[in-house]
């Protein structure tokens, strides 16, 4: 069954965005040649998950171009959020349960990406609904931010894949362990 995934860049200290949703500390960062290509990620995705906060930096950050329009995507608000018409997405307000079905569904057997940010991706993984993390952790701190995953619950994860970047960043990718795992294990 295909996978949600949230693949997102993180500070040190667990950042993905300033107070004010800047991200300059992660454009400054040069990625490096070793870290894996956005592409190679980007083919196995048929459509992504982004919570309004995000639609929005996007809309007023690109440069005027849709970055995922191959793919379908879902905007998550309950305002009636203005989507341009030649724009490959639609809003939609629901619970994670169903908003992860449908968007499975438009996949078409391919993952299904988690854009963010932290709260649409929190009450995902509070849903039961996130299957796989994929963190690029940043060498900086901030100190203070929008949280990469302010969960309500404790969320327990598998290790499935890490490596430390020449740059100084780690890739991490992460399995989400499944609650009746959990009660049957511990
Ligand atoms: N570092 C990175 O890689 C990265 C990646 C993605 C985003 N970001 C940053 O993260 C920040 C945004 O993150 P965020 O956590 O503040 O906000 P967010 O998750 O993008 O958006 C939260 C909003 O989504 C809507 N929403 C969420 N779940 C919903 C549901 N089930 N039904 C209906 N609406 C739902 C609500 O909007 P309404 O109020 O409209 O109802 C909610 O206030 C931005 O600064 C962005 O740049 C960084």
């Amino acid at each position: 069954m295909s996978k949600l995934i949230y693949y997102v860049a993180a500070t040190m200290d667990g950042y993905i965005a300033t107070k004010n949703h800047e991200l300059g500390w992660l454009y400054d960062y040069p990625p490096g040649d070793d870290a894996t290509p956005y592409d190679e990620f980007y083919q196995n995705i048929g459509a992504t998950i982004m919570g309004a906060g995000t639609y929005e930096w996007i809309m007023k950050n690109a440069a005027g171009e849709w970055p995922y329009q191959n793919i379908p995507s879902f905007i998550l608000s309950s305002r009636n959020l203005t989507i341009f018409s030649d724009i490959n997405a639609v809003v939609i307000q629901d619970n994670p349960k169903n908003i992860a079905a449908k968007a499975r569904d438009a996949a078409k057997g391919k993952d299904v990406w988690i854009i963010g940010g932290g709260k649409t991706a929190a009450s995902f993984a509070d849903a039961g609904e996130l299957q796989q993390l994929f963190i690029t952790t940043v060498p900086v701190f901030l100190g203070s931010g929008i949280p990469v995953l302010p969960v309500n619950q404790a969320i327990h994860v598998t290790p499935n894949k890490q490596r430390c970047l020449r740059s100084g960043a780690i890739e991490t990718i992460m399995d989400i362990k499944l609650m009746k795992q959990l009660s049957v294990n511990s």
